[in-house]
């Protein structure tokens, strides 16, 4: 089922980028799921998303930030009284922070720093969302995001196997390794969670033309998240537990 016309799709770091680019899809698209969240940590900060909130009913900006357990946990109550009984069908895990050093360079804080958000905090948004998934998936049968299906947004410059064709990315310790991590904990909750009948994956997104992917990514939003849109909305029980990118490939490990 098209990620356009599931339920509910809740979008971390939504405030600017990749999430930003997803969230205006998916509300000015039709259709357009029946609810979809936009989370920021400042969310009178985010101009574009209150003003997507005047003019879509279907969407709502949510405070969020993934380092702060109490944000979190106001974050689940506020998408509980806007899903209800139907639950979440998508957490996209997008917020993240791209942390440079080298061997020469890095320190204890930079890789906790990086940790802290891209690993540790994609878990415990994870497992304060569950209920909310597991109500949804509760529903319905099959696996994704017509029931409840988790996505890791990562980067293929956290995958080992591609670490020698990637040397570009040995500047980058804390961010990759801190994506590899992430690329575990997505493992983890997919075979955790395939009884329950909800589905996660680590996904890369593209090296794209955003704050963090720079002005020299070969890819911009305008053409890459409509691509990001089909690739989860094609997302089924067999990719539950790998590793894809926004063309719906697989990424190896
Ligand atoms: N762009 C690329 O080429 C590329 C390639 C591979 C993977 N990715 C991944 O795609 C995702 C989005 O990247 P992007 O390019 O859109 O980056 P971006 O433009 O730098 O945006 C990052 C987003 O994450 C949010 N964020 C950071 N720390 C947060 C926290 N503690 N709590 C909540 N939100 C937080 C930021 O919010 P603030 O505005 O408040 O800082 C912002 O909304 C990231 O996970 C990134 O690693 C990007």
């Amino acid at each position: 089922m098209a990620l356009r016309s599931c339920g509910s799709v809740l979008i971390t770091g939504s405030n600017r980028g990749i999430g930003l680019a997803l969230v205006r899809e998916l509300v000015t698209g039709t259709p357009s799921p029946k609810v979809v969240i936009g989370t920021c940590r400042k969310p009178q900060e985010g101009k574009e998303l209150q003003d997507l909130a005047k003019k879509y009913s279907n969407f709502r900006v949510v405070q969020l930030d993934v380092n702060d357990e109490d944000s979190i946990q106001k974050a689940v109550k506020e998408v509980e009284g806007l899903t209800g009984n139907e639950g979440l069908n998508c957490l996209i895990n997008n917020a993240g922070t791209n942390t440079m050093a080298s061997l020469n360079d890095v320190n204890v804080e930079v890789m906790m720093s990086a940790y802290r958000t891209n690993s540790v905090g994609v878990l415990m948004v994870t497992k304060a969302f569950l209920p909310l998934l597991k109500k949804a998936a509760n529903l319905v049968s099959g696996m994704g995001v017509h029931r409840a299906a988790i996505i890791n947004v990562s980067s293929d410059s956290g995958s080992i196997q591609l670490a020698e064709e990637k040397l570009i990315y040995l500047k980058v310790y804390p961010y990759r390794i801190s994506k590899t991590a992430l690329n575990m904990i997505s493992k983890c909750l997919a075979l955790d969670l395939k009884s329950e009948g909800i589905l996660c994956i680590a996904f890369h997104p593209g090296w794209i033309q955003t704050d963090m992917g720079g002005p020299l990514a070969p890819l911009t939003l305008e053409e890459t998240i409509p691509d990001v849109v089909t690739a989860i909305s094609n997302l089924e029980e067999r990719h539950s537990g790998t590793f894809i990118d926004w063309k719906g490939n697989t990424v190896p490990w």
